[in-house]
């Protein structure tokens, strides 16, 4: 958290060495395998996701970003107008700073940044301090830990949470429903949720978006292991791992997976684990559901949000959903 933040909120920890241990330990004994995906985001994991998001191939943020800015005017100036802005998941900032620069509120609105990232909530809060006049408050943490503190600290008026980037589709459809329950009981009445999600379209696309020709994306799920390696004293062989992605249609999920090339004893020792690694075996690290238009009005409806607008963007099939809570 910035001091700003610090002094003015109550504050949760953000999480630390052992919950990445014990994270990593109840994961990887799983079966499949897996690791939790909010660790991809260390600061070079931010970065590369940061250039993930310029590749051609992946066209999300590009799609996001127009309906954003087209519009902004309706979704930050439109009355009544919010006292505070929060961005779940914020990355680098610039899709915030793109609605309050096309938008240009008048309420001044306080800007919440969460994020895992500590230099992801540095380039945000810069950026934005760029566009915006109003407070800047950065919470370095997780999205139910943001989510609590926004609901402890409301004030006066109505808070706008952004939940971008195809983010819900990292969870799957049971945990994406509870997470947006608990969003909407840390909220109140009249309090808005814009939500960005990613639609169903060609296998083709989807693959060239999560397994990208240049290998960014490929970097960015082995970086993983380099964080494991660093932070956990693990011994990966980067080298004895592939990147794959593929698209499966019965849960409408692109699936990421690490996957081992060799049979590999991997230990890491501030998880306490060894583990054997069979050849072929994978370790999942992230899924991304794909939604179409009626599957996120259901499960808003379903979860407490009535639906006030829904934008498409024609160029990629995306979908910006701005919805209220009953
Ligand atoms: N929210 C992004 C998405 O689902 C996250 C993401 C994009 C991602 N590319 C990735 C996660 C590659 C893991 C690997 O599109």
């Amino acid at each position: 958290m910035t001091a700003t933040a610090r002094a003015g909120a109550p504050f949760l920890p953000a999480e630390t060495d052992h919950d990445l241990a014990a994270d990593v330990r109840e994961a990887l004994t799983r079966h499949p395998r897996q690791l939790p995906s909010r660790y991809l985001y260390d600061a070079l994991g931010s970065a590369l996701f940061d250039a993930i998001c310029e590749l051609p191939w992946y066209p999300i943020t590009r799609a996001e970003t127009r309906l954003l800015t087209a519009h902004a005017r309706e979704i930050v100036s439109g009355r009544p107008a919010p006292a505070r802005i929060v961005e779940l998941g914020a990355g680098n900032g610039a899709k915030m700073a793109a609605l309050l620069e096309a938008g240009r509120p008048v309420s001044r609105p306080a800007v919440h940044l969460v994020d895992v990232s500590p230099a992801a909530l540095a380039t945000a809060a810069r950026s934005i301090a760029a566009v915006s006049a109003g407070p800047i408050h950065s919470h370095q943490t997780t999205y139910d830990a943001g989510l609590a503190e926004i609901g402890a600290t409301r004030g006066d008026g109505r808070t706008l949470v952004l939940f971008l980037g195809s983010n819900l589709g990292n969870f799957d459809p049971d945990a994406a429903r509870a997470f947006l329950r608990d969003m909407r009981s840390a909220l109140t009445t009249g309090d808005r949720l814009l939500l960005g999600v990613d639609l169903v379209k060609p296998e083709r696309d989807l693959l060239l978006a999560y397994d990208d020709p240049l290998g960014v994306t490929s970097a960015f799920n082995l970086n993983l292991l380099v964080r494991l390696n660093r932070d956990l004293a693990a011994n990966f062989d980067l080298r004895g791992f592939v990147h794959r992605a593929f698209w499966n249609a019965a849960a409408s999920r692109v699936e990421m997976h690490l996957v081992s090339t060799a049979e590999q004893h991997i230990s890491i020792t501030g998880a306490s684990l060894a583990l054997t690694l069979r050849p072929g075996e994978s370790i999942w690290t992230e899924s991304s559901y794909k939604y179409t238009r009626d599957g996120i009005t259901t499960l808003l409806t379903g979860c407490g949000f009535g639906v006030r607008a829904q934008w498409i963007d024609g160029t990629s099939p995306f979908a910006l959903t701005l919805a209220e809570c009953g």
